[in-house]
């Protein structure tokens, strides 16, 4: 019996992952996204699910398939991200790998923009919902461990920190996306920014990362 309770556990406990771009229009045809690929986020819901948790992953578009035992919810927007997110409330953990969008377009155009229409359309931009912070703030749906990620390109630990505590996080997962092959590739260096410390963590695959990320996530419920 032991030895089944210490394969499982993240048993009985619910959590919520986010992953891959969010997709914002501009008109029937067209928007703005980036280049994630939703592969960090879908190892950790899977990563999760392996150890017995309940797993509810919302996510943008991206070409992969979905993780054994995880169920998933497919969004475009960062707005249709937040509402699902917050539909997947209560959980006991949340993990925001999601590259959300930061900015939409702030009318989307009904019809398809045409070359002959007086040049090239002036966009205008609107900042989207922070879905992290939305639901880190506190209230009784704040799920006990909320893990954020940062990609950034320099002073990685000082901007990541910074973020931490701008989100209302417990932790986040940072990775220096100027590292070769980190950004749509398949591994990571990533920093874990928790409140009093900082870890460096060795690069290895993110199916590893994933892993390890679970593990300290099922070790901080426990305790
Ligand atoms: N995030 C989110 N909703 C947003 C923007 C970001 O949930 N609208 C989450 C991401 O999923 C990630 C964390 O916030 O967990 C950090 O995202 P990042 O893009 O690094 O932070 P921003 O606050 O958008 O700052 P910037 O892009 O300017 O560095
Ligand atoms: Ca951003």
């Amino acid at each position: 019996a032991e030895e089944i309770f210490e394969s499982w556990p993240l048993a009985g406990k619910r959590a919520l992952v986010t992953a891959g771009p969010t997709f914002e229009p501009i008109d029937p045809v067209r928007g703005i996204t980036n280049r994630s690929s939703g592969r960090q986020g879908y190892a950790i819901a899977g990563a999760l699910a392996k150890l017995g948790a309940r797993v509810t992953l919302v996510s943008g578009p991206v070409s992969l398939p979905t993780p054994a035992g995880v169920e998933r919810i497919d969004v475009e927007t960062a707005r249709e991200m937040l509402a699902a997110a917050k539909a997947a409330l209560p959980a006991d953990v949340g993990v925001f790998v999601a590259a959300v969008a930061d900015w939409r377009v702030d009318e989307v155009f009904g019809s398809k923009l045409k070359k002959d229409k007086g040049g090239p359309p002036a966009l205008t931009f609107v900042e989207n919902p922070d879905i992290l912070a939305t639901l880190a703030a506190t209230g009784p749906n704040r799920p006990k461990l909320v893990v954020g990620f940062a990609a950034e390109t320099d002073d990685v630990e000082a901007h990541a920190r910074a973020k931490l505590a701008r989100k209302g996080c417990d932790w986040i997962i940072a990775n220096d996306v100027t590292e070769p092959g980190v950004m749509g590739g398949t591994e990571n260096a990533v920093l874990l920014i928790a409140k009093d410390h900082t870890e460096r963590w060795e690069r290895a695959s993110k199916d590893d990362v994933a892993q390890a990320i679970a593990q300290r996530i099922a070790e901080a419920l426990k305790a």
